[in-house]
């Protein structure tokens, strides 16, 4: 596991997935077997390394990747690194004959993300990258609307993600400094881009078109040592997809707004038969049978309380951390053969997404999505 130390390698993978995993007594994987993920963690920093070590009583850790990639027994690399970081990783771990599973982007680019796909698959080896936003409690739940029927035709779909990053100046920022620098991999559409192409894939249609407006809201900011820097990376993507099927998606994403919303990323969507809006773990809805006629009057002061007149879809399940959802289904894949679509093409299809939004806005124009393979 590389990339420990970081944000999301440490919390969602190691703590919310390995090792959740660990206190379970393992993956069940039937007839009496269990699998028992052993994880050797690697990184750069030997002390940080160490310290996760023994607050979670590991005993494998590594500062060198190549020696832990010529080890034979290791199955699988797992990286969660900052993005500029993985491909070059990657590929190494690919030529040793290691299994991948790894964060989004997969890659800067296209070129390298289909690159990595085609190794992967010459290697003949099973791969599979992080798309946590579909295991959500929120999205399962309109997943299940959308497969019984509710909405009718889809319309359209809006997305709002977003809230405030501080700059650093006054308030420590609350998101890694390299997420703002374009040189670093950083950026909102590569990091937001390839999320929205798998929700908007899996739950309504592919993605066939992009248009978008992308721009840096806030040019200056501060990093972990408290020194200022230019933000070279985009903070904000205001982008418009056309769906396979014919509904239209709009999201916002945004790292320069604050939130007036019940989550910190929802979606809306309006079908001929009914509405609903999904967040992080709620979901409500309006059927048409439920729906209230407003009359527009500006005159008048509001007399209902719109918010009011949506249902609570129940949970009828219980839902799992995301990312530990998705790894286990990843073990599975790895460990029985049991089928896995999430992979490096799937991967590749996002960073095209984040790839042709950045066009789009740099070149004022409309793209349409070229369906990808190998
Ligand atoms: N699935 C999601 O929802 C989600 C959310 C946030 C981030 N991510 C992805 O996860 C990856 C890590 O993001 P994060 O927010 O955890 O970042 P982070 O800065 O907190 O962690 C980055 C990790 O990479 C390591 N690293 C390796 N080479 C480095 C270098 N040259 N400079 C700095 N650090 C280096 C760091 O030591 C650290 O372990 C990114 O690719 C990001 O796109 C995914």
């Amino acid at each position: 596991m590389n990339g420990v130390t970081g944000r999301m390698g440490y919390r969602q993978h190691l703590l919310r997935s390995i090792l959740a995993i660990r206190e379970q007594g393992g993956l069940d994987l039937g007839g009496g077997e269990a699998l028992w993920p052993e994880p050797v963690l690697v990184g750069r920093r030997e002390h940080a390394l160490r310290e996760i070590a023994e607050r979670h009583g590991l005993t494998e850790w590594s500062t060198d990747l190549d020696a832990v990639l010529a080890d034979d027994t290791i199955d699988i690399y797992f990286d969660a690194q900052v993005t500029s970081a993985r491909v070059e990783a990657i590929k190494k771990a690919i030529a040793a004959g290691k299994h991948i599973y790894t964060e989004k982007p997969t890659a800067a680019d296209l070129d390298g993300a289909l690159e990595l796909a085609r190794l992967a698959r010459d290697a003949g080896i099973r791969h599979g990258v992080v798309q946590d936003k579909i295991f959500l409690p929120g999205l399962l739940k309109l997943k299940r609307l959308i497969d019984g029927g509710f909405f009718g035709e889809i319309l359209s779909v809006r997305g709002e993600f977003g809230y405030w990053v501080f700059e650093g100046d006054w308030q420590d920022p609350q998101r890694p400094s390299w997420n703002y620098r374009s040189e670093d991999g950083g950026g909102i559409t590569v990091d937001m881009f390839p999320h929205w192409e798998y929700v908007l894939h899996e739950l309504f249609g592919r993605v066939t078109t992009v248009q978008a407006h992308i721009t840096t809201h806030i040019p200056q900011r501060w990093d972990e040592q408290g020194k200022p820097y230019a933000a070279t990376a985009d903070d904000a993507a205001y982008g418009i997809f056309e769906l396979d099927g014919g509904a239209v998606a709009q999201i916002n994403s945004s790292w320069t707004v604050r939130v007036n919303r019940d989550e910190l990323v929802e979606f809306q969507v309006d079908g001929t038969h009914g509405s609903a809006v999904a967040g992080l773990r709620r979901c409500r809805v309006q059927h048409r049978s439920a729906t209230p006629k407003p009359v527009w009057n500006p005159d008048l002061p509001a007399t209902e309380s719109f918010r009011d007149q949506w249902q609570e879809v129940p949970d009828n399940a219980e839902f799992d951390n995301g990312f530990k959802a998705q790894w286990e289904l990843f073990l599975r894949h790895v460990a029985l053969g049991e089928a896995y679509h999430w992979d490096l093409l799937a991967g590749a299809r996002g960073v095209q997404l984040a790839e042709l939004g950045l066009r789009s806005s740099a070149e004022g124009r409309r793209f349409e999505v070229p369906e990808l393979s190998l």
